[in-house]
């Protein structure tokens, strides 16, 4: 009976499942003028970090269960995907990089490495790779980011990018490196297999005091004529300043911003990014009777949660203690992902268009603690950014924010097909979609030419 029944579950997580194009979206949504979504698979276990391999199969960390494959295939004259168990392990919390054969995947406690064949979907071996992240925090969910520079295709140029969360909401002990809390180191893997696995702690610090780090990227063109370095740029989910004394509902309704951080420059590594001391302010005229204080600032203006008398507002404007965000972002957003578009060895009629060319687009889970609610959706960040308050509009969106959560998209995960066309994972609708060029699109005309404003970094 039981080895039935084992039976029985071996062949549900073998087999393969058909589902064809078309299926509705669980909630509508609506997308830019332009652009057209599409529902590419449903009832997902949780789908989080996305990443295509070299076969053009889209991986997935389906939270709870492990790694699947969807490959895009016909079945009884319909198109559509198919789904495959790639690693079953319900430990995967969220991210996933692949590179060829290499496999990296997060848990709450480390980064593990897997050889990964993409003609049959399967892997075979694991090694830890990086061990000791803490794992005991209320977000454990470790971003990655696998950069091989394009100039130099060398192993030794390789850098994981591993990111952690705090312990607690707003964390004092984040305030030093040395906690591990709330921060971004990076490793070279530029020997593999020799001293694995690295401990957390003598990964490279490249920055601290960003509450969430939840997503990265590096542009594929350089940030400005001055710098031939990329700059990394960082996700950072805001805390929630609900309990904080001195803030009033109104007021943390629409404050802080999420941000969008930036690490780049002469002295830029391991520079402190505010959590938990200071934070971002995204609308001043929240509250004008109960929070007056902040109704003559400009939306982005540092401000201190004063949690410490030393650390108030005169202190997180010095960028030798807060660098200031590259671009802020409508509170409660929770962006969790941000990949580049750089238009690839394929083009057609649903590549996203070529005026697109290296600007970003971020995923919004979406907040349940705003009124009314907001994000549920994913961004486009025109780049270069000519202002750290320029707009981000929407490019697919819950189309009734009204009903969110609910069976609302909360995007999560996104990647880019060889095609030009943005796939976007929805964790609680456990949906995957594609977002793509509709019949109806026209070129704006270009806008003016500018080079990116980044922090400056002062000497130190
Ligand atoms: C998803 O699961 C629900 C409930 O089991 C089912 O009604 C629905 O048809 C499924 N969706 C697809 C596209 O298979």
């Amino acid at each position: 009976m039981l080895s039935a029944l084992v039976l029985v579950a071996l062949a549900a997580l073998c087999a393969a499942t058909f589902q064809p194009i078309g299926a509705p979206f669980l909630s509508p949504v609506t997308t830019a003028p332009g652009f057209a979504a599409q529902v590419i698979f449903s009832n997902l276990t949780a789908p989080r970090g996305i990443a295509f391999d070299d076969q053009d199969n889209l991986l997935v960390v389906e939270r709870g269960l492990g790694v699947t494959a969807f490959t895009k295939t016909t079945q009884g004259g319909a198109s559509g995907w198919e789904r495959t168990v790639v690693i079953s392990d319900p430990g995967f919390t969220h991210a996933i990089e692949v590179d060829g054969s290499s496999l990296f995947v997060s848990t709450a406690s480390e980064v593990r490495l897997y050889k990964y064949d993409s003609a049959t979907k399967t892997v075979s071996g694991s090694t830890v790779v990086v061990n000791g992240l803490p794992a005991d925090g209320e977000l454990t969910t470790h971003a990655l980011l696998l950069y091989k520079p394009k100039t130099s295709a060398t192993r030794s140029a390789t850098v994981l990018f591993v990111g952690s969360g705090p312990l607690t909401n707003i964390d004092p002990t984040a305030r030093d490196p040395a906690s591990g809390r709330s921060q971004v180191r990076g490793f070279k893997l530029s020997t593999p297999g020799s001293a694995l696995p690295q401990t957390w702690l003598s990964g490279e610090l490249i920055a601290y005091g960003i509450r969430n780090p939840a997503g990265f990227a590096i542009p594929a063109v350089q940030l400005s004529a001055a710098d031939a370095r990329p700059g990394l740029f960082i996700l950072e989910n805001g805390a929630s300043i609900d309990d904080v004394p001195g803030f009033t509902p109104k007021f943390v309704n629409d404050n802080p911003a999420d941000e969008l951080e930036l690490v780049a420059g002469t002295g830029a590594l391991g520079r402190a990014y505010g959590f938990p001391d200071c934070t971002t302010l995204w609308n001043p005229t929240a509250d004008p009777v109960g929070n007056p204080q902040y109704v003559g600032l400009p939306q982005g203006a540092q401000f201190s949660l004063n949690l410490d008398p030393l650390r108030n507002d005169a202190w997180c404007g010095q960028q030798a203690n807060n660098v200031p965000p590259s671009l802020s972002f409508q509170a409660h957003s929770v962006p969790l992902d941000i990949k580049f578009y750089e238009p690839g060895a394929v083009s057609s009629v649903t590549s996203f268009p070529t005026t697109y060319a290296n600007d970003a687009f971020v995923s919004f889970r979406g907040s349940f603690n705003r009124d009314p609610p907001t994000g549920y959706g994913v961004v486009h960040v025109p780049f270069p950014i000519t202002s750290p308050t320029q707009a981000s509009p929407f490019i697919v969106q819950a189309a009734d924010l009204s009903t969110c959560p609910g069976t609302c998209i909360r995007p999560v995960g996104l990647s880019f097909s060889k095609d030009g066309r943005l796939y976007v994972s929805s964790d609680s609708s456990r949906e995957l979609f594609v977002v793509q060029r509709g019949p109806t699109f026209t070129v704006a005309p270009p806008g003016p030419t500018l080079t990116i404003p980044f922090p400056t970094p002062e000497a130190s």
